[in-house]
């Protein structure tokens, strides 16, 4: 089964859910009042999650899938085997365009990235559908 197929059986995908929604209590956004909530596995299966930290100086705020992949990072992870957002908008809330990038630097065309409002998964996207033709860490011969 590939990996995009085994998020979607279910595998792990109620953990990642789960990590999400609770970091997403955690966000600090005083400013938007848009809290998110992510959390990511690792290759070697550990999970990670951050949350928004807003700022009153606003573009100096960081969102929540930079909090997860910070973590992970900072654990010694470098890939991402699944990536989770939590929250609760008008629509779908998928990672912002410079996430999707910040999602990239780690992860392959393939890896799932589930979108999630608050009772759970509304879809599933690959990195691919998000971010197409995407410019990457293989871009610079790395
Ligand atoms: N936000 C995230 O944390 N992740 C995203 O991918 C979309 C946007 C946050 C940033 C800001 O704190 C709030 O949501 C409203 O944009």
């Amino acid at each position: 089964m590939q990996a995009a197929d085994s998020e979607r059986a279910g595998d792990g995908l109620t953990a990642l859910f789960e990590a999400a929604r609770a970091v997403r209590a955690q966000a600090h956004a005083p400013y938007s009042r848009f809290r998110v909530g992510a959390a990511l596995r690792d290759d070697r299966g550990g999970v990670h999650a951050g949350c928004n930290v807003e700022n009153a100086a606003y573009p100096v705020g960081t969102c929540a899938e930079a909090g997860a992949i910070a973590a992970m990072v900072a654990s010694g992870g470098r890939r991402i085997a699944a990536i989770l957002v939590c929250g609760d908008g008008v629509g779908l809330v998928t990672p912002c365009g410079a996430c999707r990038q910040r999602i990239r630097e780690f992860a392959g065309p393939d890896t799932p990235i589930h979108a999630a409002g608050p009772d759970g998964v509304a879809r599933t996207f690959t990195l691919a559908e998000l971010l197409p033709e995407s410019f990457g860490p293989e871009t610079l011969g790395e």
